[in-house]
């Protein structure tokens, strides 16, 4: 008989920069995904990679002097080796550089033309010179690149477009008559509230002002952008498209595609519109998952708050980062990393929980024992709990890996834990030990803990696959498949069992966190910060052209319906002036109030939300905006020519 199939997938990477934690918590719930249903009968696809084409990998590259080839190479062996370090066992890894990705998607791309779902036309959009970026109205910032800050202006380029419009009635049905496929439940109604039901914007789906991506092979200077690429991993990867199909037949569709929440959207409409327009099936399911968090919020390079993964397991191991990310992130919704929970949690759980239970058990057979695993009697009540929990627990962790629900299914399993170190405080070994004539219930009480191990070894494998194995060596378990769960009866009589190290050993906490405190100081001082690149070069005429003016704010206040905007009235030395500024983030009006401040005072007057702004507030800030500071000339008399 055929094997049962199932296909995993993770969102293939940016090899932009280093992974974080963040990163790497999608592709370890893979993984446990992935094993588990490997644990249980199934014969399992497992698909990661990366993703990497583009303008800002090649921009990346350019900055570095290095080609965009020469640039992801070193990024994704760097990808490849945190994979192996977080024991992730992919079975296929895919790169959009890869030549049977490129001439697929190059064929795709000739299909959907050719049958009239992609057209050529211009795009239209707010374009940034120096970053080669396009923006929408909605993207830029009060004009600005929200990449570098600087004006954009309006521009036009020829460009292929899909009609996604076409298909939208029918994905709209597609969702409704399949709730699973998109999960979580609230995810869905966003897609089918924001995007589908208001009516779909076509997608613009080639580029001409860079060319690091796939040519399109009928219009010199298309390449393909970037979405097209990037989705067709899933179907490239196992050999649509190409000579050999065979993986394509056995896997797809994919059972789930699991990704953050920020690529939903491309996931749950552009890829099935995709898929329809090829008459290929649709994927099972797409699971968007929520955000890990550090306490400031987002991570992110410029805040100095990336957590790396490396370190991490360097300090602590591999499954106790495994386990962290399993455990405490509510799959769905958005968790914290916090190192001082984290390692709270790895004593609390993994030290006191699990890693006792199994030297408290090995060490009472040595001593009891010799060693040697006893046999069971017939169970007693207070036995029988035990027992019925274990056995209850591998249907109680399929049940929560089906739907995706990683945490519960582990807490299952620590429930057993818990309940065994419980079942030692009740059965009191040490006091049965004294009494010849429990020898036997002495046994049976060992035979029963050994077991509950024995089980707990196999319903971690997937989730924390070193310690799985330990345990079943520590024990020499000789039953270590899904089946020998149905039965508690496992564990040989006669076994002898090997002491070892500690599991987890306890961890000093605040030892600790002061490590990891001097290690996050000492890369900060070694990262050297991302400057963003100096501009084509001008001359001093260009700069002349410019009319810089100290001016006196003397009244400011907020612009209404918006969070970012700022009206100032300013008096440039006898003429008096509106400004809208971007600030209100990092400014509250009364703190400007009488403040001198540097005016673009010969900038061609714009409105901004309906009010004029004649002329720009120098500031100088971070990128993301996160610390900015209005430029100060200091007390100027107004109207001060700044140069
Ligand atoms: O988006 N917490 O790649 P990517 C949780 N190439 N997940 C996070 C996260 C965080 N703090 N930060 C990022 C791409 N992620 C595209 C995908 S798929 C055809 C193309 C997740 O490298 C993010 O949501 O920017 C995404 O699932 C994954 O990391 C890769 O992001
Ligand atoms: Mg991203």
């Amino acid at each position: 008989m055929c094997k049962k199939t199932y296909y995993i997938t993770t969102p293939i990477y940016y090899p932009s920069t280093k992974l974080h934690i963040g990163n790497t918590y999608t592709t370890v719930a893979a993984d446990a995904i992935a094993r588990f249903k490997r644990l249980t009968g199934y014969e399992v696809m497992f698909l990661t990679g990366t993703d990497e084409h583009g303008q800002k990998i090649q921009r990346i590259a350019d900055e570095k002097g290095v080609t965009p080839k020469e640039h992801v190479d070193e990024v994704v062996a760097g990808i490849k080796k945190l994979w192996s370090l977080m024991n992730i066992s992919y079975d296929k890894f895919i790169r959009t550089t890869d030549d049977y990705h490129v001439k697929a998607v190059q064929d795709i791309f000739k299909k959907l033309h050719d049958q009239g779902d992609i057209y050529k036309s211009s795009y239209e959009g707010l374009y940034c010179t120096p970053c080669e970026s396009f923006w929408t109205e909605t993207q830029a910032v009060d004009g600005k690149c929200p990449d570098c800050g600087r004006p954009v202006e309006k521009s036009k380029e020829e460009a292929y477009f899909f009609k996604m419009s076409r298909y939208a009635d029918r994905l709209i049905k597609h969702i409704e008559d399949n709730p699973h496929f998109i999960q979580p439940e609230s995810r869905k109604n966003e897609m089918l509230n924001n995007f589908l039901r208001p009516g779909l914007q076509d997608l613009c789906v080639s580029r001409t002002s860079f060319d690091w991506g796939i040519p399109v092979t009928f219009d010199e200077g298309h390449v393909v952008y970037v979405w097209i690429d990037a989705l067709s991993n899933y179907i490239t990867a196992l050999g649509y498209g190409s000579d050999d199909t065979e993986l394509y037949k056995k896997f797809w569709p994919a059972d789930v595609h699991l990704i953050g929440k920020d690529i939903l959207r491309f996931h749950t409409i552009y890829w099935p519109i995709m898929l329809m327009a090829l008459g290929l099936e649709l994927p099972k399911q797409i699971f968007g998952h929520g955000w890990l968090l550090v306490d400031g919020g987002k991570m992110s390079k410029s805040k100095g708050n990336v957590v790396d993964p490396v370190t991490l397991v360097e300090i602590f191991g591999v499954d106790a980062v495994r386990y962290y990310l399993l455990r405490e992130i509510p799959f769905g919704s958005d968790g914290i990393f916090n190192n001082e929970i984290f390692i709270k949690k790895i004593n609390s759980d993994l030290c006191n929980d699990l890693g006792n239970l199994l030297s408290r058990t090995v060490a009472m057979i040595e001593k009891y024992f010799d060693g040697v695993v006893p046999a069971q009697e017939a169970p007693e009540a207070i036995d029988n709990e035990l027992i019925n929990l274990a056995l209850e627990a591998p249907k109680k962790v399929e049940a929560f890996i089906n739907d995706l629900r990683i945490p519960e299914a582990l807490e299952s399993i620590f429930e057993l834990v818990g309940r065994a170190n419980k079942y030692i405080d009740e059965t009191t070994p040490w006091i049965l030990a004294k009494d010849e004539d429990k020898k036997k219930r002495l046994g049976t009480v060992l035979y029963n803990l050994a077991e509950t191990l024995r089980f707990s070894g196999v319903l971690l494998t997937a989730f924390l696959p070193d310690t799985a194995r330990k345990i079943n060596e520590q024990l020499e378990a000789k039953n270590t498949d899904w089946n020998s769960l149905e039965n508690f009866r496992g564990t040989v009589p006669g076994t002898k069992v090997v002491k070892g190290d500690n599991l987890f050993p306890r961890i000093d906490v605040d030892a600790k966190l002061a490590q990891l405190e001097a290690i996050k100081e000492a890369e900060s001082k070694l990262t050297k910060r991302e400057i963003t690149p100096i501009k084509e070069e001008i001359t001093i005429d260009d700069f002349e052209k410019l009319d810089l003016r100290v001016v006196k704010v003397i009244a400011c206040e907020a612009v209404k319906g918006t969070k970012k905007l700022l009206k100032l009235k300013v008096d440039l030395g006898g003429e008096e002036r509106q400004v809208i500024s971007g600030i209100a983030k990092n400014y509250k009006p009364e703190e400007l109030v009488g403040k001198n401040v540097v005016l673009v005072a010969n900038l061609k007057p714009v409105k901004l939300r309906g009010e004029l702004s004649q002329g720009m507030i120098l500031a100088a800030s971070t990128d993301d905006d996160s610390l900015l500071f209005v430029v100060d000339p200091g007390e100027l008399p107004t109207g001060s020519v700044v140069r």
